[in-house]
């Protein structure tokens, strides 16, 4: 399947574009640079849905002051061939006075308390833009089925609340992560890293998957496993290491038996990375497959 999917930027084109795709519809939400990680979003979505639309918008409403915006990796022309390549019916690229004509919207969604840990402490503000910018092309695109990675596990946990609390006609669809053969997850953000950079990045997953050996001891075993891969590399300057419950992300304590989340976020050189698996705490426990 090579063809070139069909692309519009307007509202209007999106409108006449939709009108012909039927109701059976799958939505892949990208910012662009697309990598095998969004291919396997795509894969999954053509498995199950009869369409596949993909949205490749850089949100300027999700990145503060200081952040990435300006530097984002912009490879348009590289996302159509991947876009053609996984057999994607429609590209919707619009630019952001597209998306937002009246400026910077002052009606956003708050993503609220589950907001404010973890990414949101490092980002205050991040995922109200994410959460406004996924309402909006929720709207616009009205598929039956959105797909999102487990690699930004808050993202997706927000936006599965999102529709659950505000009653959007949406089933919201997880996808694992895809990684690099030694372990290090995709991300749009690895083309920064310079050759150094890159092995040191790898301590991120390496420390997550010795955490989930221990899950079959205890939360204080699979902290102290991972923190113990994470001490040995200095260059990588953690952010946070927790071990939390996968809907609350809260600390799980000692006692606690059962699913749970080991994420990790940290800046190697100049580029912020974030990585997490989902684990089973208890005596059957071990790395527990996406649901
Ligand atoms: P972006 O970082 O481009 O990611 C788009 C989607 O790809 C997200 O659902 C993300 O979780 C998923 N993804 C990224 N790397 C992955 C990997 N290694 N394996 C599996 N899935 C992966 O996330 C965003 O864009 C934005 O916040 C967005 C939801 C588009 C809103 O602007």
């Amino acid at each position: 399947m090579t063809n070139t999917p069909r692309v519009v930027n307007t509202r209007a084109d999106l409108r006449a574009a939709r009108a012909e795709l039927g109701d059976d519809l799958g939505v892949v939400m990208t910012m662009g640079a697309l990598h095998e990680g969004h291919a396997q979003l795509i894969r999954q979505a053509r498995a199950e849905v009869t369409h596949v639309v993909v949205t490749i918008f850089l949100n300027p409403l999700q990145f503060a002051a200081g952040e990435d915006l300006s530097r984002y990796p912009r490879t348009f022309e590289d996302d159509l061939a991947i876009c053609a390549r996984e057999g994607v019916d429609l590209v919707f690229a619009p630019s952001p006075d597209v998306v937002y004509p009246d400026g910077e919207p002052g009606v956003r969604v708050a993503a609220g308390s589950l907001g404010a840990v973890l990414e949101g402490a490092a980002r205050p503000g991040h995922f109200d833009g994410v959460l406004t910018v996924v309402a909006k092309l929720l709207h616009l695109v009205r598929p039956s089925r959105a797909y999102y990675g487990q690699k930004d596990a808050q993202q997706l946990l927000l936006i599965k609340r999102m529709a659950r609390d505000l009653d959007f006609p949406v089933e919201v669809v997880a996808v694992e992560t895809v990684r690099e053969d030694d372990g290090l997850a995709l991300s749009s953000r690895n083309r920064y890293l310079t050759e150094a950079d890159r092995e040191v990045a790898g301590c991120l997953s390496k420390a997550l998957l010795t955490g989930a050996e221990m899950a079959t001891i205890g939360p204080a075993a699979v902290r102290r496993a991972a923190r113990d891969v994470l001490v040995r590399e200095p260059l990588a300057l953690i952010d946070y290491l927790v071990l939390v419950h996968p809907t609350e992300l809260s600390e799980v304590p000692e006692w606690y038996r059962g699913p749970a989340l080991l994420a990790v976020a940290g800046r190697v050189g100049t580029t912020r990375l974030i990585d997490n698996t989902p684990l089973i705490l208890g005596p059957n426990g071990g790395a527990r497959p996406v649901v």
